[in-house]
């Protein structure tokens, strides 16, 4: 399985914090935005990771990122010139995605919840067409709404529908065979000119092929598209860290963890991040996993 982050767009709702910036560099407490749907990623067990951004931007993930092996996953990018929506992600990044199935995240999610990397992994294990993840939500007329039967298959998909017929948001997060490379290239541009990913989603919903997992009570899904939801999840984020000494998606712990990177790599990463608490952090771990010196 291959992975895309789309980290482009205007952030557009975020000005003058993006005035320079993009708004998945921005900090969400301890660590940039992008870490967040990265670490999703790298729990799902996947290792071959495009960035897509926009020109303007994306060498500075370069720069921030690297190639990914300092954390034991290949990291490669590409520009989207003008942000002609998200299923452009998976045209943009066809020759990434080969003869494999992807799974895309948006660069602006946060997803957080117990047994989640058990759920990504089952859902990869069994994909057959494409599984999508929903969430209830107070005001589901922002977002893609998702409604369906006692087996979690899609009965319908509406994207930010006036009278939604759930409470279900369809996430950023989308799982895919390798059929959408041909189902993204055929669809149209909307009426706002964009690729939109809930027409993709479509075509796996009429041919009977579209799951919809809800992620149930005790889970928190994030997206940061405004100041006060950024500042929200800034704040969830501290609260976790402050109460359960945990870390939301420290990448480098995650690469332990996986299996990607060995301790000795974890205490460097460590030591090059000096004096900075998280820094400590990895140190830390890295001290308690067993293989550590
Ligand atoms: O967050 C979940 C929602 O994301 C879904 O429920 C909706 O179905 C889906 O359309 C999307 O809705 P948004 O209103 O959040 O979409 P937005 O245009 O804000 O784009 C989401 C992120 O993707 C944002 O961080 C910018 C980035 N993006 C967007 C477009 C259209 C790009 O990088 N390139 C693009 O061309």
């Amino acid at each position: 399985m291959k992975g895309i982050i789309l980290a482009g767009g205007g952030g557009t709702r975020l000005r003058p914090l993006t005035g320079s910036l993009s708004k998945q560099l921005l900090p969400v407490y301890d660590k940039p935005m992008i870490y967040y749907p990265l670490s999703v990623l790298m729990l799902a067990g996947i290792r071959e990771i495009l960035v897509i951004s926009s020109t303007e931007h994306i060498d500075m993930f370069r720069l921030m990122l690297g190639d990914g092996s300092r954390i034991g996953v290949d990291i490669s990018y590409e520009a989207q010139p003008e942000p002609g929506g998200i299923a452009q992600a998976l045209t943009i990044g066809a020759r990434h995605i080969g003869d494999s199935p992807v799974a895309l995240i948006l660069g602006d999610n946060i997803f957080h919840g117990p047994g989640f990397s058990s759920v990504l992994q089952g859902s990869i294990r069994h994909l057959d067409g494409c599984v999508l993840f929903g969430y209830p939500v107070a005001d589901p007329r922002r977002y893609g709404v998702g409604e369906i039967d006692s087996e979690g298959r899609l009965l319908s998909l509406e994207e930010k529908p006036a009278q939604p017929r759930s409470n279900l948001a369809v996430t950023g997060l989308y799982l895919y065979d390798n059929d959408v490379v041909d189902i993204a290239g055929s669809i149209q541009p909307s009426a706002r000119g964009e690729l939109e990913i809930t027409e993709v989603n479509r075509v796996y919903m009429e041919q009977k092929r579209a799951q919809l997992i809800e992620l149930g009570h005790g889970f928190a899904w994030l997206d940061m598209g405004t100041h006060d939801s950024l500042l929200q999840a800034g704040q969830y984020v501290q609260l976790l860290g402050q109460r359960q000494g945990v870390r939301i998606a420290c990448v480098e712990e995650i690469a332990l963890h996986m299996g990607f990177i060995d301790a000795d790599a974890l205490h460097e990463l460590g030591r090059e991040l000096g004096t900075s608490a998280y820094g400590a952090y990895l140190t830390e771990v890295a001290s308690r996993a067993p293989e550590a010196v």
